[in-house]
């Protein structure tokens, strides 16, 4: 056990849902992303230490990180001990995958420590304790696409099926409004039972999605970035939302929706100069309203986790 080795990791932001794959679709991308670094200890347990200003808890077992840490040490069965430093700059609450970022990256920097003795599905079973501590449940639709990278499908969670997509090249415009929506709030607040229409809309829009990513059929893709079940649910939840889509749609977008539980809302476009006008569109509606926002426009990222160098 190499007591003076430190591994440097960045843990990219990812979108899940993908507007029409609740639970079961999501994607990373290159911008925004934490920053970590993982060490050994000398004396057996988890010792975290923030380096921003969100002041998360560093009780192990009350931080996300610590319980995806948890679940890693569990199943090694030897007595370890790990420091992991958090410096964050997903804002928790967002709704671009801020929590699995924590997760997912503690268990990547952990697992590289240990000479990569873990495989990528078990990491992402480990890093789902910290959804489960974050939202109440176990989902991976940010978890997958943060260790994988590029579009993860979750076909199930219950064993893990995770099927990595191809994707033609896609810009990201995101919006942030700050304010914050927990996502076991944006949970709660959904339906439990669904029309058969309704269904039978939306998983022709969730195989739409998918055939269109695999084709690079951009058409396709954007008729298939819609929501009968979830969006209509909790867009309320989000000022602006249907102006947002409204006038990116009419800027070029392809579509899009909430990112995860939002409050983020993102677009996808076909090229930059499109993208960088759906965030102007994006600005333009946030300034009407007077509320402060965040926005980022990015690319699909397709490595997930990234070690960084000394
Ligand atoms: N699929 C989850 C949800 C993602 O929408 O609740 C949360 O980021």
């Amino acid at each position: 056990m190499a007591l003076d080795k430190i591994i440097r990791i960045h843990s990219p932001a990812t979108v899940a849902n993908m507007v029409c794959g609740f639970d079961i679709l999501g994607f990373a991308v290159n911008e925004p992303y934490d920053e970590m670094r993982i060490r050994f200890t000398d004396s057996p347990g988890i010792s975290i230490v923030n380096e921003d200003d969100y002041q998360l808890p560093t009780q192990p077992e009350k931080n996300v990180a610590g319980a995806a840490l948890l679940a890693l040490m569990e199943e090694l069965d030897a007595p370890i001990g790990f420091e992991l430093s958090i410096c964050k700059q997903i804002k928790p609450g967002s709704g671009v995958g801020s929590s699995a970022a924590s997760a997912a990256g503690a268990v990547v920097a952990a697992n590289r420590l240990l000479q990569d003795r873990f495989s990528k599905e078990d990491l992402v079973r480990f890093a789902m304790n910290g959804e489960k501590l974050a939202s109440g449940v176990k989902h991976a639709d940010n978890i997958a696409p943060c260790i994988y990278g590029g579009v993860t499908l979750i076909r199930s969670i219950f064993p893990l099926d995770i099927i990595a997509l191809t994707a033609p090249p896609l810009y990201v415009t995101i919006v942030h409004p700050q304010i914050e929506v927990r996502t076991s709030d944006a949970r709660g607040i959904l339906k439990q039972q669904v029309l058969l229409k309704d269904a039978i809309r939306q998983w022709g829009n969730i195989a739409g999605l998918v055939a269109g990513l695999l084709q690079s059929d951009y058409e396709l893709i954007g008729r298939s970035l819609e929501d009968v079940l979830i969006e209509p649910v909790r867009s309320i939840l989000i000022p602006g939302f249907d102006k947002v889509k409204k006038f990116s749609k009419e800027a070029g977008a392809l579509g899009g929706g909430i990112s995860g539980s939002g409050p983020s809302i993102f677009m996808l476009s076909e090229n930059e100069t499109t993208a960088r006008e759906v965030e102007k569109q994006m600005k333009e509606v946030y300034e009407s309203l007077s509320l402060a926002y965040h926005t980022y426009v990015t690319t699909i990222n397709q490595s997930g986790v990234t070690f960084v160098e000394e």
